[in-house]
C-alpha cells in the first residue's frame, strides 16, 4: 500500500511486527472475545495488521481457527510469523481489502468476524464493504466484532473528538466514525447492534448479530 496504514512505530524482528497498541489492547480485547465466540469457531480477521489479536486470542482459545487477513502484504507477512506459533490453527494470511467488489466471494465458512481499528484509518467505503461482506459470509447466528473509538453524540470523550482531528488532518478520507452510522449500515445489511462494551481508552467493543 502506498499510504500510511497504522499511526505508530512498529518494532520488527525479521517479518514480524510488534505494535505498541495491539500489546496494550490485546488483552482486555481477548477477555471479551473469549466470553463471546462460540466454542470451535472459525473466525475471520478483517485488517489484522501486525498480526498479535489473532495470536493472543488463539492462545487462549485452542479450539478456534483463526484466519488472519489484510491488503498489505508487509502485514500479511508479519501475521504468518506469528502464525508459526499456532501451526494449524492460524491460517495463511488472505489479502482482503473490504472496499474491493466482491472481496468475499472466495471465502466461506465462517461463524464470525472480528475487525479492529480498521473503520476510522480507511476511508467509509471500507466500513460499508465490511457489512456487505458479512451479510454475505456469515449465517444467522453469526456475529461481528467490531474494535476501536467511535462518536456517540454528546456523550463522545474529548480524547477521540481531537483523536478525529488528528486523523482527518492526516487523512480526510479517515476520522473517527458515528456509531449511528455504523449502526445503520450494519442494520441494512440485517444486523443488529445487540452488544456495547466500554473498553480502555474510550474505545468500544460491538457486537452486530445477524437477525
Ligand atoms: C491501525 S491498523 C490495525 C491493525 C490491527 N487490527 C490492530 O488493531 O492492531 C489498520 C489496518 O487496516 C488495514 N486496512 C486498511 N484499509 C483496509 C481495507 N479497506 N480493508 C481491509 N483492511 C484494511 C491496514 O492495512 C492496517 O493493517
Amino acid at each position: 500500500m502506498k499510504h500510511p496504514i497504522h499511526l505508530e512505530t512498529r518494532e520488527q524482528t525479521g517479518a514480524r511486527l510488534f505494535s505498541p497498541t495491539a500489546g496494550r489492547n490485546k488483552d482486555p480485547i481477548g477477555k471479551v472475545l473469549d466470553e463471546h465466540i462460540p466454542q470451535n469457531a472459525k473466525v475471520l480477521e478483517i485488517a489484522s495488521g501486525s498480526g498479535e489479536h489473532g495470536h493472543h486470542f488463539c492462545g487462549l482459545r485452542p479450539d478456534v481457527i483463526w484466519q488472519p487477513s489484510d491488503p498489505d502484504t508487509v502485514s500479511r507477512a508479519s501475521q504468518d510469523d506469528w502464525a508459526i506459533e499456532r501451526p494449524g490453527q492460524i491460517l495463511t494470511s488472505l489479502s482482503v481489502n473490504t472496499m474491493d467488489e466482491n472481496w468475499w466471494k472466495d471465502l466461506t465458512e465462517f461463524e464470525n468476524i472480528y475487525c479492529a481499528n480498521m473503520v476510522h484509518i480507511a476511508p467509509w467505503e471500507a466500513a460499508c464493504g465490511l457489512a456487505e461482506g458479512a451479510k454475505h459470509l456469515l449465517n444467522e447466528t453469526g456475529f461481528v466484532f467490531l474494535y476501536g473509538p467511535f462518536m456517540e453524540g454528546d456523550d463522545t470523550a474529548q480524547s477521540n473528538l481531537d483523536f478525529d482531528e488528528n486523523l482527518k488532518a492526516r487523512n480526510p478520507r479517515w476520522g473517527v466514525r458515528k456509531l449511528s452510522a455504523v449502526k445503520h449500515i450494519f442494520s441494512e445489511q440485517g444486523f443488529n447492534l445487540t452488544t456495547r462494551i466500554v473498553m480502555p481508552k474510550e474505545n468500544r467493543l460491538l457486537i452486530f448479530k445477524n437477525s
